[in-house]
């Protein structure tokens, strides 16, 4: 049975960490759920309470920046700029392994993505257990990330021993992956520490294979699965804001159980359901997941989703919309 416990209560939940349970942590970029890196039965769990690919390596979370020399070696003075400017927070870095990472959290990589998060109850939780965790996000496979307690509740309620609620995540989207494991900075999946942020300390950063089809070998290998879709199609459509509104206004017409998810406001009768994204891309990148999912619930056949390009957290908003959509994008 899955027990949901509030931050203040972290005790049995830790305990439970430590001896190869599985717990769902909050994080700030979205919850994770959590296991015992060093416990090769404890992963084992996880791939089987997701749903997931053994092929499709974890992070592994810790609270200390001195916590990565325990787990990769041969750490560069430009991996270490990074961890100084960024952790803790929504960055994750690709690392020359340690021999005793076992294979089952790396998908028998010689790397090993470490991330140092922000979020205060994962810190205290992580720490109270006295292991490091491995945790993916806590969605079943395929689906969008959780970031709101219902959401982690419908996919992972009698999968987990524990819940902890830390409330919605404030940035919404999973953590900035970078490879530092060789001789050119990567930047493997956008998120909230944008390609321009990482440039300022890695000037030589640039982007990996993160849109690789599927039969290349991908750097992230996650990036090869279908990702982000709830049960609708997802539509992107993007552009000037009143062409968007009038394109999608005119498929209304004959699609009548639809959703629309607007950026930037947007009145649409004819919609089955519509939710509003935000006014800017900080704001959609919160709300994204949740949307996709809220969306669902409603039984909408059809989600028209507003767009526009945007740099900064626009990339990563696009990375996961993008995909949800299946890459079924208009542009106006
Ligand atoms: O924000 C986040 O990163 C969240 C929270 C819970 O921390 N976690 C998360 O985990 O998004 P997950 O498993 O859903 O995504 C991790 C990604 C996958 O695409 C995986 O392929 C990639 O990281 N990854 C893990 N280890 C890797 C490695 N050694 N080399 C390249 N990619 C790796
Ligand atoms: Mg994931």
């Amino acid at each position: 049975m899955t027990k949901i416990v509030k931050s203040d209560n972290l005790k049995d939940a830790a305990r439970c960490l430590k001896e190869g349970g599985l717990v769902v942590i909050p994080t700030e970029t979205v919850y994770g759920l959590g296991a015992d890196s060093s416990n090769a039965d404890a992963i084992d769990k996880i791939y089987k309470a997701k749903g997931r690919p053994s092929d499709n390596p974890l992070i592994i979370h810790i609270t200390d920046k001195s916590d990565v020399d325990n787990i990769a070696c041969d750490i560069s003075q430009d991996a270490r700029r990074l961890m100084d400017k960024f952790w803790p927070g929504p960055l994750t870095v690709i690392l020359k392994k340690q021999p005793h990472i076992i294979d089952k959290v790396t998908a028998g990589l010689e790397t090993v993505a470490v991330r140092m998060p922000s979020h205060p109850t994962a810190n205290k939780i992580i720490k109270m257990s006295g292991v490091y965790v491995a945790a993916p996000s806590a969605n079943l496979s395929g689906s969008p990330s959780p970031t709101v307690l219902k959401h982690v509740a419908d996919d992972m309620m009698g999968r987990v021993d524990y819940i902890v609620d830390g409330n919605d995540s404030t940035i919404g989207l999973e953590s900035t992956i970078v490879d530092m494991s060789g001789d050119v900075p990567q930047l493997l999946r956008p998120g909230a520490i944008t390609y321009d942020m990482l440039k300022e300390i890695v000037p030589d950063v640039i982007y990996g294979n993160s849109h690789t089809d599927d039969d290349a070998v991908p750097k992230c290998p996650g990036m090869k699965y279908t990702h982000y879709s709830p049960k609708a199609d997802v539509i992107v459509v993007e552009g000037d804001k009143e062409a968007v509104s009038a394109y999608i206004k005119n498929c209304l017409e004959t699609n009548n159980n639809s959703g629309v998810l607007t950026y930037k406001g947007g009145k649409y009768e004819k919609a089955a359901f519509v939710i509003d994204a935000g006014y800017n891309m900080t704001e959609y990148a919160k709300n994204l997941f949740a949307a996709l999912r809220t969306f669902d619930e409603h039984g909408v056949s059809i989600v028209y989703a507003e767009f526009a390009n945007e740099f900064g957290m626009g990339e990563a908003v696009k990375n996961r919309l993008y995909k949800s959509a299946g890459f079924n994008v208009i542009k106006l």
